[in-house]
């Protein structure tokens, strides 16, 4: 079977939330002042009530609103692919599926929890959502989000990808949103940084610090995060929900599951519900987690296991996870939304934990991989899940060589019709290898001690 598609009855009815079958408890959330946790009423000033009493529930299933599974069904369940094309070109016995996201209005898995958080800040009678983006995957889900309920949005777009990615903030226009190149001299944080240096090219960091001050500086705005905290990947489970079914129809069931991670939401929406069945002795097989992330951006592969900042201007609360240090300024790879210098709490545990593995690929090597996907498969693969293509080709030519027949399954989260400048910069040879340096990691991490030396840090 080449493509295996669900009816709308499909769509699930309830997210799953991975809280209450984690290993361990999460560490909770901190105030770097006080040192103790944060209590989810001082964060529901920042976002939507409903997402902060989602992002600590204890409820294994979450329903999903009527509107929102409304919205969900214009392009919900996405497909789910067998590669067959891709399978013959390797000469792999390996079986590879890819479960398709880039069929979105925006091009990718982004409006899963885009038009969740749209919607409950609608109901609770906010006016105006603010955001940060990097490529403009996440700018764009979120406007249009926003657009379906009549809400606004104000994007602070990372400047190197405000640059270099112009349609992407067509896009957003579009559906009616503001866009500004971060840092910008909307808030004190943008000034300030650009006082220190006028041509500093922006960092998700940055731009988080952004747009968290518009929101609480203006009455009737609240701030929206794509990525990293517990409800923005409780909302993307809805990908691993209909992958299971596609995987029961397809009578197969995954030996390992991979996944591109900049945060941390679109790998996380696929594997928990798989989790979940090994962790309630549901699952046929001993099905494996791997995580992605470029060499530029390598949080787990490289970083610290320590709390920190999830904004360059620290108007966060400080979040236990792998991190490269809130001041990261990220190399200008095209894999925009990989460039986050943390990781999502639940899934850095799970890596602490051993349960979920990581590696790191430079985006020659993606990039590679990505253009040998396409010429089997056809479809132009985000320059992100391209990471996540590039590891299933190297596991599957493992397999060539041992002979394992293992069921692998990926995410393609998102297309890469807006990414031909990186492709053509591939294409003509302009791309670095880049590599982030270990002694800049260290350096972080003494930087990030200095300011709280009463933190631990752990590789
Ligand atoms: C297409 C695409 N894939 C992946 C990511 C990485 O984010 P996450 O790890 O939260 O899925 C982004 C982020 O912007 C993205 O746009």
């Amino acid at each position: 079977m080449r493509k295996i598609l669900l009816d709308e009855d499909d769509v699930p009815k309830q997210w799953y939330n991975i809280l209450p079958d984690l290993p361990k408890p999460l560490p909770p959330p901190i105030n770097p002042i006080t040192r103790e946790p944060v209590k989810p009423e001082e964060l529901m000033a920042l976002f939507s009530k409903e997402c902060i009493i989602q992002e600590v529930s204890q409820d294994r299933w979450i329903s999903i609103p009527e509107e929102v599974r409304e919205a969900y069904m214009l392009w919900r369940p996405t497909p789910l692919y067998r590669a067959e094309r891709l399978e013959k070109m390797l000469k792999t016995p390996a079986r590879i599926y890819y479960k398709y996201e880039g069929v979105s209005p925006p091009g990718s898995h982004k409006p899963n929890t885009a038009v969740a958080q749209a919607y409950y800040a609608m109901k609770e009678g906010v006016e105006r959502l603010t955001t940060e983006t990097g490529a403009g995957q996440w700018g764009s889900a979120l406007a249009f989000g926003c657009m379906l309920f009549g809400l606004k949005a104000t994007v602070y777009m990372v400047k190197v990808s405000y640059n270099q990615k112009p349609y992407r903030r067509m896009l957003m226009e579009l559906w009616g949103a503001e866009v500004y190149p971060s840092p910008s001299t909307n808030t004190d944080s943008g000034r300030r940084i650009l006082k220190e240096d006028p041509n500093n090219p922006g960092s998700l960091g940055i731009a988080i610090s952004e747009a968290i001050e518009d929101a609480v500086t203006h009455k009737n705005v609240k701030y929206s995060l794509g990525s990293v905290l517990n409800h923005v990947l409780l909302h993307q489970t809805v990908v691993g929900l209909e992958a299971k079914r596609q995987m029961e129809i397809a009578d197969d069931y995954p030996d390992l599951i991979v996944g591109c991670i900049g945060g941390g939401s679109s790998f996380s929406g696929l594997f928990w519900p798989f989790y979940y069945d090994k962790v309630s002795s549901k699952a046929p097989k001993a099905v494996q987690f791997l995580a992605v992330e470029p060499t530029a951006c390598p949080s787990i592969t490289k970083g610290f296991y320590t709390y920190d900042h999830g904004d360059a201007a620290r108007l966060t609360p400080m979040i236990k996870m792998y991190t490269l240090g809130h001041m990261f300024i990220p190399a200008p790879i095209h894999a925009g939304g990989l460039r986050y210098h943390g990781k999502a709490p639940t899934l850095c545990l799970l890596s602490r934990e051993g349960i979920v593995k990581t590696v790191a690929y430079n985006q020659v090597e993606v990039f590679s991989a990505a253009h040998q996907f396409m010429r089997a498969e056809g479809f132009v693969p985000a320059p992100e899940p391209s990471h996540a293509i590039k590891a299933v080709i190297d596991e599957a030519l493992k397999c060539k060589k041992t002979g394992e027949e293992k069921t692998i399954l990926f995410l393609l989260c998102g297309h890469g019709h807006f990414d031909m400048q990186a492709f053509e910069d591939y294409l003509s040879g302009k791309l670095p290898p880049y590599e982030y340096p270990e002694e800049k990691v260290e350096e972080a991490m003494r930087k990030l001690k200095d300011l709280y030396p009463w933190l631990e840090v752990e590789r």
